[in-house]
Formats: structure tokens, C-alpha cells, sequence
């Protein structure tokens, strides 16, 4: 199929992009736009020209797929399409309808003239690709659209309606309704008034204050931009559009930091997650037009931390949903809870007072059962204990009507087990959420082994409406989140064994980039938390070894925050983790009980440590086909257990250090003395990978 069109209308020739999705600017698509403007330059019949796309989208901008390859540069590229345009003798008018992003943008700036829908939504986005806009987009928008106006676009990448920017140079006309004919009604007319091309790059870029304007930016973006580099170089290319005595020198100094940028593994990071978040719905046997079941209503079962924050999660998007408990004082303070959560939220700002009763109005409480079985889908969040959760899914089953949708959140238990207490395992479906659950992207969708097809394009939609990021999990212990978590507390705890403390740890990882070390953490989710689940597992498999330093603590009463002490104490009114000598006598003890003489760790170890024990567990849970790919256990570190966007995930992180180093490394963690040789023996994929030199991703 072509990638565009080519057709004259009396004297106007019209280009017409179509390149699915989004008209991205690879290399084909530039090609053919170079073809049919040199064609429309060399037929004498033609006088005008337009440059338009589809009725959603003009362009979104480069095909970011080329970025990793040589096709980036391969001609024409970008700049000398843009280049052909603006230098062409035929006037072109870009009609923009849809997105016009990046690269689009950036095209449609070398047109001599732009109208467009006002509804068309304008952005260069480069700065979340990690990148700045490498096509001449930081020296022509500030000359269109002011210095200030451009440089927020360009900083923040902020998409806005064509309708905003409708007073600047960079729109000659809005068009209401119909953008090609509008496009030939404004080729026809600037051809009677006989008016000059016009070239932004001829328009001046300045501003009353630069250098202080500048300054004022830097200072502000540097301490948002955290481990980024693209903020502050879009200030200096902007900066450039101002300061360079010629128009090419400031491109010439945009291209420079583009090259730059584009091979930064910030950058790279922020590519893969791209792709990554919508490859997560991608599910191979389960197409996207599989027919999902209406969701008009929902219930949630126990008002909990978690139950509180789901029904919550619905109330936002506007679905009615009811919260069962099991006595009345539970439901009363959850409902009290959840009230306390909307009012904190009003306090600051974030919600009114209205949307606050409005969404009061959609949470119905309820005792009964009888009142639930209409909702389409019921979410079960009750205490992680398979003998209530029996319980709870056998009424399910006996009162919900035919075909809703019974999910658990269970953040460790098999949920085939789970299914297998109803008579319809079909229907049923693991949502783990992640706490607090009203405010954290993730949500894992746990298919059970007999979980029917629609039921799981059902609630893979559902996440898209609940605004949640869905990645398919397999059924196994902990899924795929708290699986490999298991395994990086566990060296954590080894660590403290060998001679760390909880302080080391958390200080090396969190410089590293995680949110919170492994202690803060715990001592946030509730200690107690792991040692139910410990002491499960030590039920099921009595030779397992114990955590004896995390279980003295929980036998302690050191569950964490809440309890004012944990891996560390807490000042009431403080959140801040403060280093407890009772907590490291503990340690002292442990090792001296164990024989091991403390050495000292550097910090180095304790990351390669830690992240190499996420990668091994990742790379079995691949291999079992418990995530689907590589990229969806990426996206469950990034949105739900605060991996460093700049390192883009465990699995491309290990990508990135290259899997013979991570494989070799984990061989010398094998050898050290008192080291557990199975834990750091690497998964056969690994090994595979690493011989073949190949990545995960
Ligand atoms: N390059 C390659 N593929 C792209 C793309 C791009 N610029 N933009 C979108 N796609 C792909 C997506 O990966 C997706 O592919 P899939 O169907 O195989 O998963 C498909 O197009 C549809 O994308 P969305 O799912 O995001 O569709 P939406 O309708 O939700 O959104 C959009 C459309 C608003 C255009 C959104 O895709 C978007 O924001 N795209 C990115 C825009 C962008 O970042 N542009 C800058 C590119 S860098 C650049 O131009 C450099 C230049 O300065 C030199
Ligand atoms: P919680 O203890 O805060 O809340 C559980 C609620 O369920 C209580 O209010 C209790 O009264 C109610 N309940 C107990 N039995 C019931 C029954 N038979 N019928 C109706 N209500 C009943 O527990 P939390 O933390 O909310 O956890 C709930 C589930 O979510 C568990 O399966 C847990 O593993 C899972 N989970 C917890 C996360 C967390 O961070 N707390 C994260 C993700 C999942």
C-alpha cells in the first residue's frame, strides 16, 4: 500500500499522507513526500501545493522504531525533507488535522503556510522520548509562537488544541469542519491576493530578557529534571534559537544535542517504555476485537486497605460500586476511611467539594449479599487466608447473576484454587492491585488457567477506563511483582547477615535510583505483611530456610510505620526512617548465632546484588511464561515498585549492562564464601541469552 497520495486539482497538487498508525516519518513516508513535492515542482500546471493527513492524525512525528537503526539517517532524512519545502518556490500549506506531534510538527513549521482543524492537537513531545526536537522544531517554534510559549511546549511536551495557539504565527487559518476543501479554498486565495511564501525561519527569535529568562528557566527545570538530561538541553537549543547569529547555527546546535540525546541510555530507557505500555495489551491469543462484557456497575468485597482503594478506583471513573463487609463496624470505618481520602484530596486542591459528594453518592455500603449480585464484576479483597476467601467465593458463586465477572485480589494465593471453589471458574480472574490502590498505575490481571478469553479482554479494557496499566500475569507465587520482590528482599537480608545494615542497603539502592530501599519499604507496606506470608511458606515447605532477622523483628512488634517502629524507628508525625541500634544488636546477633564474620560491602555489590536477584527471577518467570514478555515485567517495576524510569526496568537494565556480565557476575556472587550457589546459579534463559549474546527485550 502506498504511503501517500499524489493528486492535482486544477493548479493545486494535494499530497495526502497515509501511512497507518499515525503517519510516522520513516523512511518510506519521507520518501514519497519528497517524490511528490519535487513532482509538483516540475509540473508547470501546478502552483500550490498541500501537505495533509488523515482525519485523525497529520503525523506524529519520526518513526521512533528508526532511532535504533541507521534508517534515522538514511536520505532524505527529516531535515532535508523540511529543507526541500521551505526552499522550495511553490508555496506548500500543511492542513493539519488530528495529532501533529514531534516531527509532524516539525514538518508542517517548514511549510510556508498552516491551517488546520482546531481541534488538532499540536505538541512536540521529544522531551518524553528523552529527547528534544531534532528537526528544526526548538528554532522555528519559538519564532512562530514566541520564546516562553515555545519553550513550555518543548520542556513540559504538552500537547494543546491547535485553538490555543490560534493568535501566533503558527496558524494562518482554523478551519471548522472540512480541512481539505478548506486547504484548496486557502491555496486558491493566497494564489489571487498573489501572497509571498513565507518562512519562519526569516522571522526574528528574541526576547526582552534572555539571559535572565534563560537562568530563571535552567534553575527551575534542573530540579525536576532529575536523572534526565533532555530538559536542560531543550533549554540550550532554545536558548541557541536566540543567541546564534544565523538560523543555521542554531540548528546546527539543536542537531548537536540531538545526536546527543538520542544515544543516552535515559533516552533509550524512555523509548523501550514507549513501546512497552502498549505492547502490555498485546495478549497473542486473545485479539483485540475479542467481544468483552458490559461493566456498568461494580462490587468490592471487604473495606480494607486495599477494598477501600479499589471501590475508590471506581468511583473516580464513574462506575456505582458497593462495598460489602463482613461486620458493620469494618464497613463504617472503611467508608470513614475512604471519606478521609476524598477530603484530604479536596484540602489540597485536587478534587472539589462537589466531585467529593458525587463520588461519595456512586460507594454503596452494604452487609447483604443480596444487594451485590446484579454488578457485572465483584472484586474480592478480603484477608489473604484461602479458608476466607473460600468461603467468600462459594456465596459468590451461589448469588451473582450469570456471567459477572468474580475477581480476586489476592496478592500471593493460586488463584486456580480460588476458581475451582465456584462453578463457574471461567468467570473468574485475578486484579492485583497495588497499594494504595487509588492512586498506583499498576494493575496485574491474573489469568487463570481456565479464565475465559472474554473475561480477560473485559477487564484489560476495564484497566484502560480505571486508568490503570494492565499486565497479564500467570498463575504462580506472587505472580510476577512480588515473586521477584521475594527474591530481592531475601539478598537483602543475606546483605544484613554478611555485614550491611538496613541503612546501607536502602541509601546504595535509593542513589541507585528506587524509590525506597528494601527496609523503608517494608517498614511502609507493614512487615507483618511478609511474615504472614513467611510463615505460610514455612508451613508448606518446613526445610525452607528462615528470615531469622525480619521474624525477630515481627515477633517484636516492629511491623513498620504504623507501629512507630520497624527496621528503623519512627518519631510520631515523622515520616523519616531513623537508624535504631536495638535493630542492629539484632543483626549483631543473628550473625554472631550464625558464625559469620561481618565483612564490609560496598555499595556497588549491594545494587548488582539486589537488581541482579530481580533479573534471575524475571528471566524464570519468562521462561515459565508467567509475563508475556520481557517488557511487561519492565512495566510492573516501573508502575508498581519505583524502578528508576531512567533505567527502564530490570530486564532492560540488564539488557543495557548485557546479560554476559549480568550471567558472569552472578557466577562470582556464587563462589563467595557462605553464598547460596542455587540462588545465583543463572536461569537457563539467561545463560541461553547471554551465550547467544542476545538481550531480553
Ligand atoms: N513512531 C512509531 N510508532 C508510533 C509513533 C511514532 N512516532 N507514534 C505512535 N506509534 C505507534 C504506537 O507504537 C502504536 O503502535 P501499535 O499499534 O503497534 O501498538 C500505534 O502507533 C498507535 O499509537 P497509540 O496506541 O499511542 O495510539 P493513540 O491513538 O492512543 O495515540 C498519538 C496517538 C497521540 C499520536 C500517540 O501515539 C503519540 O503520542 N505518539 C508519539 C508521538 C511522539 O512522541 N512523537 C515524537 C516522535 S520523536 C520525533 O519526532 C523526533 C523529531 O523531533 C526528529
Ligand atoms: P485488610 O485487612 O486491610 O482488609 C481486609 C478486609 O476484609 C477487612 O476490612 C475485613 O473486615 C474484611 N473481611 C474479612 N473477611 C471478610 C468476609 N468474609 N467478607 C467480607 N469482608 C471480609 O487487608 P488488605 O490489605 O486490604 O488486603 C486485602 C487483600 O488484598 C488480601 O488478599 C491482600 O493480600 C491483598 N493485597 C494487599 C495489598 C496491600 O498492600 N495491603 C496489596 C495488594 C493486594
Amino acid at each position: 500500500m502506498s504511503v501517500s497520495h499524489y493528486r492535482v486539482h486544477g493548479q493545486i497538487a494535494v499530497i495526502a499522507m497515509n501511512h497507518p498508525p499515525v503517519n510516522g516519518l520513516g523512511l518510506a513516508l519521507r520518501r514519497a513526500l519528497l517524490d511528490g513535492l519535487d513532482r509538483a515542482e516540475a509540473d508547470p500546471a501546478v502552483r500550490a501545493i498541500v501537505l495533509i493527513g488523515t482525519d485523525k492524525v497529520f503525523s506524529a512525528g519520526a518513526d521512533i522504531h528508526e532511532f535504533n537503526s541507521p534508517l534515522m539517517r538514511a536520505e532524505p532524512t527529516l531535515h532535508t525533507l523540511i529543507d526541500a519545502i521551505e526552499r522550495g518556490t511553490k508555496p506548500v500549506i500543511a492542513a493539519i488535522a488530528g495529532a501533529c506531534m514531534g516531527g509532524g510538527l516539525e514538518l508542517a513549521l517548514g511549510c510556508h503556510f498552516r491551517i488546520a482543524r482546531a481541534d488538532a492537537q499540536i505538541a512536540l513531545p521529544e522531551v518524553k522520548l528523552g529527547l528534544l526536537p531534532g528537526a528544526g522544531g526548538t528554532q522555528r517554534l519559538p519564532r512562530a509562537v514566541g520564546v516562553e510559549t515555545a519553550l513550555n511546549l518543548i520542556v513540559s511536551g504538552a500537547t494543546v488544541p491547535a485553538q490555543q495557539l490560534s493568535q501566533t504565527a503558527l496558524f494562518d487559518a482554523l478551519v471548522a469542519d472540512d480541512l481539505a476543501s478548506g486547504a484548496l479554498a486557502f491555496a486558491e486565495k493566497i494564489l489571487a491576493e498573489g501572497i509571498a511564501l513565507k518562512r519562519i525561519r526569516d522571522l526574528p527569535c528574541t526576547h526582552p530578557d534572555a539571559e535572565a529568562y534563560f537562568q530563571f528557566a535552567r534553575h527551575h527545570v534542573r530540579s525536576s529534571a532529575g536523572a534526565f538530561p533532555a530538559p536542560l538541553k531543550c533549554i540550550d537549543a532554545v536558548a541557541a534559537a536566540v543567541t546564534s547569529p544565523t538560523f543555521d547555527a542554531g540548528l546546527a546546535a539543536e542537531r548537536e544535542a540531538f545526536a546527543y540525546l538520542v544515544q543516552t541510555p535515559e533516552s533509550k530507557a524512555l523509548r523501550h517504555v514507549f513501546f512497552a505500555e502498549r505492547a502490555v495489551t498485546k495478549i497473542p491469543d486473545v485479539p483485540e476485537d475479542t467481544p468483552t462484557r458490559p461493566i456498568k456497575t461494580a462490587a468490592v468485597i471487604g473495606a480494607g486497605t486495599m477494598g477501600g482503594g479499589i471501590a475508590m478506583t471506581f468511583a473516580n471513573a464513574g462506575i456505582p460500586v458497593s462495598v460489602l463487609e463482613i461486620k458493620a463496624e469494618a464497613l463504617e470505618r472503611g467508608l470513614a476511611t475512604i471519606r478521609k481520602n476524598y477530603e484530604s484530596q479536596v484540602k489540597k486542591g485536587k478534587l472539589g467539594a462537589d466531585a467529593l459528594a458525587a463520588r461519595m453518592a456512586l460507594i454503596q455500603p452494604t452487609l447483604d449479599y443480596a444487594h451485590i449480585r446484579d454488578a457485572d464484576i465483584v472484586i474480592e479483597a478480603v484477608f489473604e487466608d484461602m479458608d476466607v476467601k473460600k468461603a467468600v467465593f462459594e456465596k459468590l458463586d451461589a448469588v451473582m447473576k450469570p456471567g459477572a465477572i468474580l475477581a480476586t485480589n489476592t496478592s500471593t494465593l493460586d488463584v486456580n484454587r480460588i476458581a475451582a471453589f465456584t462453578t463457574r471458574p471461567e468467570d473468574v480472574v485475578g486484579t492485583h492491585f497495588f497499594s494504595p490502590a487509588n492512586v498506583m498505575r499498576l494493575l496485574e490481571i491474573v489469568r487463570g488457567e481456565k479464565t475465559a478469553k472474554d473475561v480477560l479482554a473485559t477487564v484489560m479494557k476495564l484497566a484502560k477506563t480505571l486508568k490503570k496499566l494492565p499486565v497479564v500475569a500467570g498463575v504462580c507465587d506472587g505472580f510476577i511483582g512480588n515473586r521477584m520482590i521475594h527474591r530481592y528482599s531475601a539478598e537483602a537480608m543475606r546483605m544484613l547477615l554478611e555485614g550491611a545494615l538496613p541503612q546501607q542497603i536502602d541509601q546504595a539502592i535509593e542513589r541507585w535510583g528506587m524509590a525506597m530501599g528494601p527496609f523503608r519499604m517494608s517498614d511502609l507496606a507493614g512487615n507483618d505483611v511478609g511474615w504472614l506470608i513467611r510463615k505460610r511458606h514455612y508451613a508448606e515447605r518446613p526445610q525452607m530456610p528462615r528470615a531469622v532477622i525480619a521474624d525477630r523483628l515481627c515477633e517484636r512488634g516492629r511491623f513498620g510505620q504504623k507501629t512507630g517502629k520497624g527496621w528503623y524507628a519512627y518519631r510520631t508525625g515523622d515520616r523519616t526512617a531513623y537508624p535504631d541500634p536495638e535493630v542492629e544488636q539484632l543483626i549483631v546477633d543473628a550473625r554472631r548465632e550464625a558464625g559469620i564474620a561481618p565483612r564490609r560491602i560496598d555499595d556497588g555489590e549491594i545494587v548488582e546484588r539486589l537488581i541482579y536477584a530481580l533479573v534471575n527471577e524475571g528471566a524464570r518467570i519468562l521462561e515459565e511464561g508467567i509475563a508475556l514478555r520481557a517488557s511487561d515485567i519492565d512495566m510492573v517495576y516501573l508502575n508498581g515498585y519505583g524502578f528508576p524510569l531512567h533505567r527502564g526496568g530490570p530486564m532492560f537494565y540488564a539488557d543495557t549492562v548485557g546479560l554476559y556480565t549480568v550471567a558472569r557476575r552472578m557466577r562470582a556472587f556464587a563462589r563467595q564464601p557462605g553464598a547460596d550457589a542455587a540462588f545465583w546459579t543463572p536461569a537457563p534463559l539467561l545463560e541461553r541469552l547471554a551465550a547467544e549474546g542476545k538481550t531480553f527485550n
